[in-house]
């Protein structure tokens, strides 16, 4: 069960990598600001360049000015946060090195320890390794994987095997940064605490899923990791599948109760799609890769060029596809997925496009109507809304009917809604892993991505090329379009 009122100590591994300063610590600010977090907790930072703790004060808080430019902000708040952050020059893969971290920790030996693992993931098995040869590993100590963990399922269970060596599957907290946001939270609520939708909720009802992030940045400075990784690994894998399994999972038993419930749903769903052929694998799948072009009004170089040297790389920065998932009430229901860096705005969606009706009664001058559709913006604005059919008000017009959409907007009067990251910390923090990922869910999603990226690679299928700042190449639409469909689009 979760804990309340927790003390604890937080120790980030990779500490002055981009994450780290850029969401992690922010989101330990925030926690301590609402009093989340005990004003005696301590946050050890793990660094590779020598600096001391003022140093490092200084550095957490410029990151913070510099990512988070609001008024979020109180300067005497910041200087009792301050206070307790630590840090550590050390190389983490070695034991030999952790002494002094395990000093400053032993002074508190009962207190919650929570190693957030903040590093490339073939360093978790070492990691963990050292932890446990120290002595660092207690009753009371949790582990936070950030994703992708491995490159493949091998790779993820040479790595998971290592960390689980140490860590009962029960202190193993694998993110997905998506599952803390309130609007992917609130499809929960959306699908479970109104009776308007589960009727409807299946194949007789809905004619196809589209799922779509669009980001407009390209690869900022991460082109050595992402280059190793690629949409599939980066995105796929994890936030677009994890948003599927919300989308398509049967109702869970229960939220609370146990952080099994909701699990066990989306691994059935994962283990429900379908793999694909190699003959499916070429005409359900699209690789792209962004070229130099105009995004946000300025001109931006290609992926090729994106990093201080040039470079040949068939990495792919774009993926769409359509997933299958085999059941009694998802099949004939396909699941459009689309992704990419560099396109022509930010957005994250969920489309539920209904059916259309049997039969209509209304000539409405020759137009068909639209059928039903539920749209689910999850950023950067959070929105539900549901396109219905209406009659044209007025007289003269005759029963002419036009499509008008109802809203729910989800935005509270407080304009600093949580992070994501604010919101995984408190569930870690308080114990409860509900909202991470199980070992078999990673397994599942690994096995499905890897049946596509091997067809990929053993039937050569390239890279097609799109222009940055627009919605990849145009055999995504085609890929769609030969469904009779087409991707939604914002009036
Ligand atoms: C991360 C990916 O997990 O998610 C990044 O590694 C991506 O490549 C990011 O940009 C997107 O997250 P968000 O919350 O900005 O949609």
């Amino acid at each position: 069960m979760p804990k309340e009122s927790p003390s604890v100590d937080i120790i980030i591994f990779g500490g002055h990598g981009d994450l780290a300063l850029r969401k992690i610590m922010p989101a330990l600010y925030h926690l301590f600001c609402q009093n989340y977090i005990d004003p005696n907790s301590r946050i050890f930072s793990t660094i590779r360049t020598e600096a001391s703790n003022d140093d490092h004060r200084e550095l957490v808080l410029q990151k913070f000015r510099e990512y988070h430019p609001n008024n979020y902000f109180s300067e005497e708040t910041w200087a009792t946060f301050a206070s307790q952050l630590f840090c550590f020059e050390m190389d983490i893969s070695d034991s030999d090195n952790y002494k002094p971290l395990a000093e400053a920790l032993n002074e508190f030996p009962e207190r919650d320890r929570v190693n957030y693992l903040s590093t490339p993931s073939s360093l978790f098995g070492d990691i963990c390794t050292a932890l446990n040869e120290t002595g660092l590993v207690t009753d009371n100590s949790r582990v936070v994987l950030e994703k992708p963990i491995g490159k493949d399922l091998k790779s993820f269970i040479e790595i998971d095997d290592l960390v689980a060596a140490v860590f009962p599957e029960t202190s193993i907290f694998r993110i997905d940064h998506y599952l803390g946001k309130d609007t992917v939270q609130n499809i929960l609520a959306l699908r479970f605490s109104n009776t308007l939708f589960m009727p409807l909720w299946n194949n007789k009802s809905i004619d196809h899923v589209q799922i779509t992030v669009a980001e407009t940045v390209g690869v900022e400075g991460r082109w050595g990791y992402y280059d190793k990784y690629g949409a599939m690994r980066d995105m796929i894998q994890n936030h677009l599948m994890q948003l599927l399994c919300l989308v398509a999972m049967e109702p869970p038993r229960s939220l609370q109760s146990d952080s099994d419930s909701v699990r066990n749903e989306k691994v059935k769903v994962l283990k429900s799609l379908r793999q694909m052929s190699k003959r499916e694998v070429a005409e359900n799948t699209v690789r792209g890769q962004y070229k130099s072009g105009v995004s946000e009004d300025k001109a931006v170089p290609g992926y090729l060029e994106d990093d201080d040297e040039l470079h040949e790389s068939d990495t792919e920065t774009f993926v769409a596809l359509r997933a299958d998932i085999e059941n009694w009430t998802w099949s004939g229901v396909p699941f459009y997925l689309r992704t990419g860096k560099r396109m022509s705005g930010r957005f994250s969606e969920i489309i539920i496009q209904f059916k259309d009706i049997p039969h209509s009664i209304f000539p409405n001058d020759g137009q068909p109507l639209e059928a039903n559709k539920l749209i689910i913006h999850i950023q950067p604005e959070e929105s539900i809304r549901l396109l219905m059919m209406n009659k044209v008000p007025g007289l003269g017009k005759g029963m002419r009917l036009r499509p008008v959409e109802l809203e729910l907007n989800i935005a509270e009067d407080d304009p600093r809604s949580p992070t994501a990251y604010e919101r995984l910390l408190l569930e870690v923090v308080k114990d409860d892993s509900t909202l991470f990922m199980r070992r078999d869910e990673v397994e599942a999603a690994w096995e499905w991505t890897d049946n596509i990226l091997e067809t990929w690679h053993e039937d050569n299928i390239k890279v097609k090329k799109y222009v940055a700042g627009t919605d990849g190449p145009s055999s995504a639409v085609a890929l769609i379009e030969r469904d009779g469909r087409s991707w939604h689009e914002d009036a």
